[in-house]
């Protein structure tokens, strides 16, 4: 190992000396429309597993694409010396749809402002993994003694349904001593945050169908049911909409309230309610209160609504009865919710208050409970610290990462995140952005964590 490449200064160097390649490998990738939830897209998707294997081969690794039952991962690696210290980096290489309609330049054509990356996928998720890549060489050009892998997913974005699967199959090439994922938020600029857990997600939809086809409301109106109002009104028998307080009887009984460190943790984070408003350019809250926003985000589950299919919806009005009606909603979980227990509780619900409603599950994911103490989780600490001169906070996120879970069980180590996403960067959002500050910290970063964690014994 050679010191000297490994000082701030050197890593400095070294970010400033690839930014030009940086930024070509980022264009590449965030040009491939990886969008996993579009079937039209599943050609790019494959495009995009060979360009992140040709990303590793051309600077000197190794990579292979493994099959699942759907979308395949990509495995790369940088040394196979079994007598070293191995981490695996998780990022994934699909990404959400783009057809807002604010989008100001074409989302799949890559642009750079002045080190501002535009592109779908550009912060979410293949910015942070191609940081994590050129962190990776400047650990590798100083001869950090670790063997670097790295898994990137192609099907986060619809919730990971083949992923399990996939690396139960090829799990003995995925041996590893501990995860480090790249795929979440930090507070605001200048405040970086690691998770200490993760919320779950459980989709469902509701169906009625009352008649055959839809009806005129003067001939059978008054007589006839209306799939849509008792779906409105199931819904809010089951929510309380201005509150959000989901009424399913025993809905919160698992929840794990924060603990009083992690809400000590929460209040020095330097999130403020209108710094969130602001990023998220949201116009009304249900709390302006920083901490019971915080516990409404990261240590809450939710019920939220977020679609109502049927009747008519064209100009005016149709005065008709509608045949059939269709409401999808999802619950976020939190520690110790389980997803079974959940569902039997809101079937059961449902089943009371309207026996005909159909409920369909969608694939679900766990929530997640993180680690906040030993080397590696000190690792990060002193990561963001050394790269960007700011202490990190232990919160939690209340977005869903459906490999995390689904790593620690089926690898049997631990995962640890280095996320360098910033709220504005706007994760599935129109125009959504990455920028050469996170990328640049995020290599000295990156490269500082792998030589700290080469040295924790096994
Ligand atoms: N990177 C996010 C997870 C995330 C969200 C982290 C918010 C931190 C804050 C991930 O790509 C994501 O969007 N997950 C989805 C999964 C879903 C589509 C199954 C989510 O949370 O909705
Ligand atoms: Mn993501
Ligand atoms: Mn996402």
């Amino acid at each position: 190992m050679n010191p000297s490449l490994l000082t701030k200064e050197a890593l400095a160097a070294f970010a400033a000396e690839q930014r030009g390649a940086f930024e070509a490998e980022l264009k590449k990738l965030v040009e491939i429309p990886s969008v996993s939830a579009d079937p039209a897209r599943a050609g790019d998707v494959r495009r995009c597993a060979e360009a992140a294997k040709d990303l590793f081969e051309r600077h000197g690794g190794k990579a292979e694409i493994l099959e699942t039952e759907g979308n395949p991962l990509i495995h790369g690696w940088f040394g196979e010396d079994a007598s070293l210290p191995t981490i695996t980096v998780y990022n994934h290489m699909d990404v959400q749809p783009a057809n807002e309609p604010e989008w100001t330049a074409e989302p799949f054509v890559f642009t750079n402002d002045n080190g501002t990356y535009r592109g779908r996928g550009s912060t979410d998720d293949k910015g942070p993994a191609v940081t994590a890549f050129f962190g990776a060489l400047a650990a590798r050009k100083a001869g950090v003694p670790l063997n670097l892998h790295f898994l990137w997913e192609l099907e986060e974005e619809i919730g990971s349904p083949n992923f399990e699967g996939g690396l139960e199959a090829h799990k003995a090439r995925l041996k590893t001593d501990a995860i480090v994922v790249s795929d979440t938020v930090w507070i605001t600029r200048g405040k970086p945050s690691t998770p200490a857990g993760l919320r779950g997600l459980k989709g469902f939809r509701l169906t009625l169908e009352t008649a055959d086809h839809d009806l005129h409301s003067g001939v059978v109106g008054g007589a006839a049911r209306n799939p849509l109002s008792e779906l409105i009104q199931l819904v809010s028998e089951m929510m309380d909409g201005d509150t959000g307080e989901v009424k399913i009887p025993g809905f919160y009984d698992e929840v794990v309230p924060p603990s009083a460190a992690e809400l000590e943790s929460w209040k020095n984070s330097g999130f403020t309610v209108a710094q969130f408003k602001k990023d998220h350019m949201i116009k009304g809250l249900r709390t302006e209160d920083p901490l019971e926003l915080l516990t409404r985000v990261w240590g809450k589950p939710t019920m939220e609504v977020h679609g109502v299919v049927g009747g008519y919806t064209g100009p005016g009005i149709k005065s008709a009865v509608p045949a059939r009606a269709e409401v999808k909603v999802s619950c976020r979980l939190v520690p110790d919710q389980e997803e079974h227990k959940t569902m039997e509780r809101i079937r059961a619900f449902v089943r009371k208050q309207n026996p005909d409603v159909e409920v369909h599950e969608e694939h679900g994911l766990a929530p997640f409970k993180g680690h906040v103490t030993g080397p590696y989780a000190e690792a990060i600490k002193d990561a963001y610290q050394f790269a960007f001169g700011a202490s990190c906070s232990f919160t939690r996120e209340g977005g869903s990462i459906g490999a995390v879970k689904t790593m620690e069980d089926q690898l049997g180590c631990e995962v640890y995140f280095l996320g360098l996403s910033l709220p504005e960067h706007g994760y599935h959002a129109p125009n959504e952005n990455y920028d050469w500050e996170q990328a640049s910290g995020g290599i000295v970063a990156f490269a500082r964590y792998f030589q700290t964690v080469s040295g924790i014994k096994r």
